[in-house]
């Protein structure tokens, strides 16, 4: 009988499994409710008294061999069939799923709430040439009010430009298509600033445009107040400050009441109750001619804004530059969104 065992514990020790498959076959010979040990384990009773003690023990042994062989080898066939078997029908894990960038989602719901009203969406080139950026748009060369915009000139040649605003998008836009348009211009922009907790050389636009027989300011003030009141809701109230703009005639500032203390003043708004988020006005007629628009038959209104700045005053981020650094803890604050 101890004989049989000293062979057993022979063969475990030689035994070394190729797939799991063996090493299964292995367990359930020794280990299985039939299996060898169990066999070992009944025939015990039969074992005269004088050897049960070395008996017992070697067939207590034999089975921590068995065991001590199939923890050896269960690990390395682990590993190899994750790695060798991907199971590509496996549903997939959302654990790590990305989301929106803020400006994304800012400016998709911009772009929802004017294409409600119908403006459809033009997109142009960020390298602009002059024209485009600011010789149809009112600003011939040597006009102060390019001022306005620090501009990155391509050195090489000074006609080629980042573009500072997407009013460019208008211009192509008005040169390939009569009136009525309605269109809106979502984009980047490049600015020759210092960069701050307020500014960027870098950052995003949306303009609109309208051009139509008749269109008149109070149809700008109204369609505003809709913007603003999608917006930030529908307590909303705007305000608008007359300004300078070379490209409309007449011009205003648009602000919108403080979504954050509504409108009773805080050190967001500076407690004047208003914060400031767009610039307007009716289109300059040199511009519709400059873009083969008969002036004297249409007119229309245009206005721009910046994502940023809106996205800031509707997620309260105090710092610009939050939204180009790329910051996982930042960005993850609107995964749910
Ligand atoms: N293009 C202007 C800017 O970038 C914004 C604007 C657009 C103002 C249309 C008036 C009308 O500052």
């Amino acid at each position: 009988m101890l004989e049989k065992v000293n062979k057993l514990v022979e063969k475990v020790n030689g035994f070394t499994p190729n797939s799991e498959e063996e090493l299964n076959n292995f367990r359930i010979e020794y280990l299985g409710k039939k299996g060898l040990l169990n066999d070992l384990f009944s025939a015990f009773k039969e074992v005269p008294s004088d050897q049960k003690k070395d008996f017992g023990a070697a067939i207590n042994n034999l089975k921590i061999l068995v065991q001590n062989k199939i923890e050896e080898y269960k690990d390395s066939f682990e590993v190899e069939t994750e790695n060798s078997e991907i199971d590509l029908s496996k549903p997939v894990s959302l654990d790590n799923l990305g989301s929106r960038h803020p400006i994304s989602l800012i400016r998709n719901e911009i772009v929802d709430i004017f294409n409600r009203i119908g403006f459809t969406i033009s997109e142009g080139p960020e390298i602009e040439d002059d024209w485009h950026n600011f010789s149809a748009l009112n600003l011939p060369k040597e006009h102060p009010a390019r001022d306005m915009q620090d501009t990155f000139f391509i050195q090489t040649d000074p006609d080629v430009l980042l573009r500072t605003h997407t009013s460019s998008v208008q211009v192509r836009y008005m040169n390939e298509n009569n009136p009525p348009i309605r269109t809106l211009s979502p984009g980047r922009v490049y600015r020759n600033e210092a960069i701050s907790a307020r500014a960027h050389c870098i950052f995003h636009q949306v303009e609109g445009l309208y051009i139509d027989e008749n269109v008149s300011f109070a149809d700008l003030k109204q369609c505003l107040l809709y913007f603003a009141k999608e917006m930030f809701g529908e307590k909303t109230k705007i305000r608008l400050r007359p300004s300078y703009f070379p490209f409309t005639e007449p011009s205003a500032e648009v602000d919108v009441s403080c979504n954050i203390c509504s409108g009773k003043g805080c050190n967001v708004c500076k407690n004047t109750g208003y914060l400031e988020i767009l610039g307007c006005g009716m289109v300059d007629p040199n511009v519709l001619e400059n873009c083969g628009i008969d002036s004297k038959k249409y007119s229309g209104y245009a206005f721009g804004m910046g994502i940023e700045r809106i996205a800031m005053l509707k997620y309260g981020v105090n710092d610009l530059r939050l939204f180009f650094e790329n910051d996982v803890r930042f960005l993850k604050q609107f995964s749910s969104l």
